[in-house]
């Protein structure tokens, strides 16, 4: 479907908010596939936002694809395709909520739901650096709990996220995370809930298998149509 581009915002180091036109019945943690203007194979972004008539990404500039969205302006139009794959369920526990760098947009919407929910909503972010956090605020506006983690101490804990979840004496019973792959896998052997992953994709829809991750319990999944979200130990990471 074709939607427009509301606006498209520089809002960390090499890291944009895009607003697109298109009102999307989704669940947080689910994601899109961009067309890029003048690139044949899509993008998968997840869904940061849902609101009535659009949706909100966030993204980074990581190579030509994403520098070619960056430099679109609104008014612009994008071939989206979506949303795809499994979300993050809401279920009736406080959850913690866990990202790390461009893991962090489907917290966003998730944090959402389980605050309309009444839940008491903590959220662990961790970045490199001061210059890369984005959405400490919008997660503190929602009434969440927000700890933060930079890798070199210029924000809060120095160090990862699970070094903050250690220094502030958090004991998460139910995590729902998505970041870096060291991050997931230090996640998905320490709680319990529920991962998101990321893998290169081709068709973004389950047919080519060029996504697959190794099962726990023996063959392979989807991390595009079986995910990107699983279960804590569904997957080896
Ligand atoms: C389910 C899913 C959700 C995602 N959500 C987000 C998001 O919310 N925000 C965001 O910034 N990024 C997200 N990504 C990663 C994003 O798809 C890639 O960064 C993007 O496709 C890179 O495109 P490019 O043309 O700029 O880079 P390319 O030129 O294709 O590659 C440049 C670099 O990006 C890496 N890369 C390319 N594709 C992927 C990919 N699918 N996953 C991981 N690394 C990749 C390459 O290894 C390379 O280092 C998501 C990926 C998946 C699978
Ligand atoms: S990208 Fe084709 S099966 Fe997942």
């Amino acid at each position: 479907m074709q939607g427009n581009i509301v606006s498209n915002t520089n809002i960390a180091k090499d890291v944009f908010r895009m607003e697109i036109g298109i009102h999307l019945d989704a669940q947080p943690g689910q994601f899109v596939q961009i067309q890029v203007p003048g690139y044949y194979l899509r993008r998968p972004i997840s869904i940061c936002e849902l609101k009535d008539d659009s949706f909100v990404i966030i993204y980074k500039v990581l190579g030509s694809g994403t520098d070619v969205l960056s430099k679109m302006k609104a008014g612009e139009m994008l071939d989206v395709v979506g949303p795809l794959g499994t979300g993050f369920p809401i279920e009736d526990k406080d959850p913690v909520l866990i990202g790390g760098g461009v893991g962090v947009p489907p917290l966003y919407e998730t944090a959402k739901r389980y605050k309309k929910a009444d839940r008491k909503v903590t959220v662990v972010l961790g970045f490199n650096t001061k210059a890369d956090a984005f959405y400490l605020d919008e997660f503190k506006e929602l009434g969440a709990n927000v700890h933060v983690a930079t890798m070199d101490g210029s924000l809060g804990t120095c160090g990862t996220v699970i070094d903050a979840i250690n220094e502030s004496n958090i004991r998460p019973n139910f995590v729902l995370a998505c970041g870096p792959t060291p991050m997931l896998r230090a996640v998905n052997q320490a709680y319990t809930g529920y991962i998101s992953l990321e893998a290169r994709m081709a068709c973004g829809i389950g047919a080519c298998m060029g996504c697959v991750v190794p099962a726990a319990a023996g063959g392979n999944l989807r991390v595009c149509k079986d995910g990107p979200v699983f279960k804590t130990g569904e997957v080896i990471v």
